[in-house]
């Protein structure tokens, strides 16, 4: 794990507001609590503000999300520095890259993947391609284990990677067309690979 801090002042942007839609989004959510509970929204509304900011939530946002549910900053901030799902920093414009380096992942070939995020992005963790459009970090297990290694991107895993599936996915968000979230081999979900192979009986 690393350390989780706001992005230095020079990259925090003045000020957060969210668009009309999303605005809607949040009373939407902050109604499906009882009255004075509304802090209950948070993850919610925090995950929809860092959507409309290009991948990462600013302070600007934090301070924003916090007025609106009447919760303390330092509250919401807690949220956002503790849970991996939200970025304290700018990403890749077109992915950043959450490997799983735990270890059902680590035995199945994290340390593949995370040679690759190296060798193509940016040796660095949290650092950008040249191109500004690809970041990486390693993350701890998200849950995804019997399909390990995997990674999440934005709201989707992908799973069952090896080297080349990966750099295939890569390819994929860098021309616009990522591959179908979930496993990358024949299986279904966390069916066997190639099917069934117990309880087929029918009687
Ligand atoms: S160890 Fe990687 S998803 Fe659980």
């Amino acid at each position: 794990m690393s350390v989780r801090r706001l992005a230095p002042k020079e990259l925090q942007p003045e000020s957060f507001a969210f668009t009309e839609e999303n605005l809607a989004f949040a009373k939407q959510q902050i109604a499906k609590y009882p009255a004075g509970r509304q802090a209950s929204a948070v993850i919610a509304i925090l995950w929809r503000a860092q959507e409309q900011n290009e991948g990462w939530v600013s302070e600007a946002a934090i301070r924003t999300v916090a007025d609106m549910l009447e919760m303390p900053y330092i509250r919401v901030l807690e949220v956002a520095t503790f849970y991996t799902m939200f970025q304290l920093q700018p990403v890749g414009k077109k992915a950043h890259i959450q490997v799983c380096g735990t270890t059902p992942c680590r035995l199945r070939g994290a340390g593949d993947l995370i040679e690759v995020c190296q060798n193509r992005i940016n040796h660095e963790p949290f650092e950008l391609s040249k191109d500004g459009n690809f970041s990486w970090e390693e993350v701890e297990c998200l849950g995804a284990c019997v399909n390990a290694p995997m990674v999440l991107i934005w709201k989707d895993t992908y799973e069952d990677l090896t080297k080349e599936s990966f750099g295939k996915l890569l390819d994929g968000f860098a021309s616009g067309n990522p591959p179908k979230p979930g496993p990358q081999v024949d299986r279904q979900f966390s069916a066997p690979v190639g099917g069934p192979t117990t309880l087929k009986e029918t009687t």
